[in-house]
């Protein structure tokens, strides 16, 4: 199995891959999971994080230590940056050190600057705009679960945030059809949903609406996240009531294909987006969900570093 086709490529965007190069990152990390391939790459990581974290920094490192690489852990705190060095000085000379770089922040442009005065693969592992790790590991437990991609629908149910963005791109490249139900006054950004659209042409169908219901009816995967992501805090509590009829709980799992398998990005309130029952029942496949990132990112790793 060749991984050597993004070597030296950037992933600021879901859509910076094609449809080949997706499920080729998919199926490379069913491959390392299952053991069938290994691959090794002694590399440095950098992680340049400015929001917390918990799965994407340690399934990074790990993925990295099972490369046979190293990390060095860059919280933006303890660097230079926090006291104003500009991006385009820290980039160049995070660019002489390291071999790759993954960033995790708020505006997308951020990264985008970063990508430009860095030659290093830029690997984007969360911003306000997207967050196309998750979404590699989601896919993978979708084709896991349904050993395809073809003729199945995911509905996503809350914000319009950096998940679902990843979400309409994804689902796009692979044709899977999405099913987005948000509140009103929080639909993803209208230029993604046209992109996404774009990417689809008429393989699959993308369906933005106000109706959870309508939005579950015989669908194969409900997925959800948090009602107010990382720098929203502040309207976290108003939100609550807003958001409350797009909670994953088990009367909505009712309305899904009996089949049906329940994702969260992590992490969860408990019985504000995801009921506990929904998260803990037969349909949750959350947990090896939170595994594939390990996986997912081992694979992407392995193909931007041209591992062997
Ligand atoms: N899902 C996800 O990215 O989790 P962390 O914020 O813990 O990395
Ligand atoms: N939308 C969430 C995702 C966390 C993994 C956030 O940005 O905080």
């Amino acid at each position: 199995m060749s991984v050597l086709s993004l070597k030296g490529r950037d992933l600021l965007s879901l859509a910076d891959l094609s449809q080949t190069e997706l499920e080729a990152v998919i199926d490379l990390a069913s491959s390392m999971k299952s053991g069938s391939v290994e691959f090794r790459s002694r590399k440095t990581l950098g992680l340049l994080f400015s929001k917390a974290s918990t799965r994407t920094r340690v399934s990074f490192s790990v993925a990295m230590y099972q490369l046979g690489g190293q990390v060095i852990d860059l919280n933006a705190n303890v660097t230079q940056i926090q006291r104003g060095e500009p991006v385009k000085d820290t980039a160049r000379v995070l660019d002489r050190y390291l071999d790759v770089l993954a960033i995790r922040t708020y505006a997308q442009s951020e990264l985008e600057d970063f990508a430009t005065y860095a030659e290093i693969p830029v690997i984007n592992a969360l911003t306000d705009l997207e967050h196309p790790c998750q979404v590699l590991a989601d896919l993978q437990t979708v084709k896991e679960n349904f050993n395809g991609f073809e003729g199945l629908t995911l509905a996503y149910f809350g914000d319009g945030n950096n998940m679902v963005h990843s979400l309409l791109i994804g689902c796009a490249l692979v044709g899977m059809n999405i099913h987005v139900a948000t509140p009103e006054d929080f639909q993803p950004d209208p230029a993604v949903v046209r992109q996404a659209k774009e990417i689809a042409g008429d393989r699959s169908s993308i369906l933005i609406t106000n109706d959870a219901n309508a939005a579950a009816t015989d669908v194969h995967v409900l997925y959800t996240d948090v009602w107010a992501s990382m720098g929203q805090e502040d309207s976290a509590t108003s939100r609550v009531p807003v958001f409350q009829p797009y909670q994953i709980n088990d009367e909505l799992v009712k309305r899904a294909d009996p089949e049906a398998i329940v994702l969260h990005c992590l992490p969860a309130h408990r019985d504000e987006e995801i009921t506990d029952s929904a998260m803990e029942g037969k349909h949750s496949r959350i947990w090896d969900q939170a595994e594939n990132r390990l996986h997912a990112q081992k694979a992407l790793l392995a193909s931007v570093l041209g591992a062997e």
